[in-house]
């Protein structure tokens, strides 16, 4: 991800993807032009990487020129262009091609062929690496388009926010939501997780999702997707990914304004950290980390067989019935830490010492995300 100006974006065509687009373009090009010499005529500023790109792949003679024009104001398109540095050359009888990095609203393209109306060329085609077919509003016949995107504001690859981003060797997109936090929680049965997560929930204002609160939430409340997950239960079966998902989802978009979430209990499986990453991504965000609070086997049997003696609770009473309980935690989530740490997210924090020491760490770990 990236921050231009006061505005997030995220990554969304690879140098890779662009560099097969634009040699398919060439090959597309050179097999109708066959020996004849065009000229292509790049749009500045915003096609320069384009062209360059283009006219190296290129595999006959062609000659190169450009025209300058200004339309964009921030993230859009305004009605007039202004024609800043116009045609320099006789074109007259020449096969002509249009290069340009992005066609949005077509105004661009409009202006341009007003430019060549009374050159006489022999033709005049158009090639766009970039076109947002919902946002196009005119007529023009675009002969070689690269690819369809949606109509969302890109920066990278020759484009530009505010005169950002031109630079960047791959292409970007606006963010639609602001910048969240997000991570999933972990540790071991003892490790503190409830508690920090509701002082760093304070911090940050972030919204706490505790999948067994939504769970059991969803049920007394009789939702709809409480009552399919119920259906799975009573069947004694496990309620599938999507109605969990399906579940966070609608958490998270309760919360649409939330600095960020934490996730707790959830994802448990590879399928599930995959699932939680597609459904950050729908709403423009990610998973940041995972943090995992870390404590040693006997410092979490010490502390439960301790909570046991107070809190009545029957599975932290029996010392066998803890140590199971910490292997099963550690069995279920390696999975989860190799998943995180591929992603180079996982954040381990020790977990020993007093409430306000181990806070203080986690604090350290999010300020970095
Ligand atoms: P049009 O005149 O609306 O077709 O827009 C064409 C020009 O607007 C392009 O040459 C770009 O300079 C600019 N533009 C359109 N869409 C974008 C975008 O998503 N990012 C950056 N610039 C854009
Ligand atoms: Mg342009």
């Amino acid at each position: 991800m990236i921050k231009l100006h006061d505005l997030h974006f995220k990554p969304f065509i690879s140098e890779k993807e662009i560099d097969a687009t634009i040699q398919r373009m060439v090959d597309e090009v050179a097999a109708q032009l066959k020996d004849e010499i065009p000229v292509f005529v790049g749009v500045l500023n915003g096609s320069f990487m384009f062209v360059s790109d283009f006219v190296k792949k290129y595999p006959k003679p062609c000659e190169v020129t450009f025209i300058k024009l200004a339309s964009y104001e921030g993230v859009k398109s305004t009605e007039d262009i202004e024609r800043l540095i116009g045609l320099t050359q006789d074109l007259t009888g020449r096969t002509v091609v249009i290069l340009e990095d992005i066609i949005d609203s077509g105004n661009t393209l409009a202006e341009i062929h007003r430019i060549f109306e009374n050159e006489n060329v022999k033709e005049l085609l158009i090639a766009t690496l970039f076109h947002k077919p919902e946002a196009y509003k005119k007529d023009f016949k675009l002969h070689y388009i690269g690819i369809d995107i949606p109509n969302k504001f890109i920066v990278g690859y020759g484009l530009d926010y505010d005169g950002l981003g031109r630079d960047l060797p791959e292409v970007y997109q606006l963010k639609t939501t602001q910048h969240m936090t997000n991570f999933v929680l972990f540790g071991p049965p003892g490790a503190g997780k409830g508690t920090q997560a509701n002082f760093l929930k304070e911090t940050y204002n972030l919204v706490h999702i505790s999948t067994g609160d939504v769970f059991r939430s969803n049920i007394k409340n009789k939702s709809a997707l409480g009552m399919l997950a119920k259906s799975f239960m009573d069947k004694g079966e496990l309620v599938p990914d999507q109605v969990t998902i399906d579940m966070l989802n609608a958490e998270v978009e309760k919360n649409a304004g939330a600095n960020g979430f934490i996730f707790d209990g959830f994802p448990r499986t590879n399928a599930q950290a995959k699932a939680l990453d597609q459904l950050m991504d729908e709403k423009d965000s990610q998973i940041d980390a995972m943090i995992a609070l870390e404590v040693d086997d006997e410092v979490l049997v010490q502390r439960l067989l301790g909570r046991g003696k107070t809190s009545g609770r029957p599975d932290d009473a029996d010392e066998r019935i803890i140590r199971n309980r910490i292997t099963e935690y550690y069995k279920k989530t390696a999975v989860l830490k190799e998943y995180y740490m591929a992603q180079d997210k996982y954040c381990g924090v020790d977990g020993v010492g007093n409430i306000s020491e181990i806070t203080e760490r986690l604090i350290k770990v999010i300020d970095k995300l």
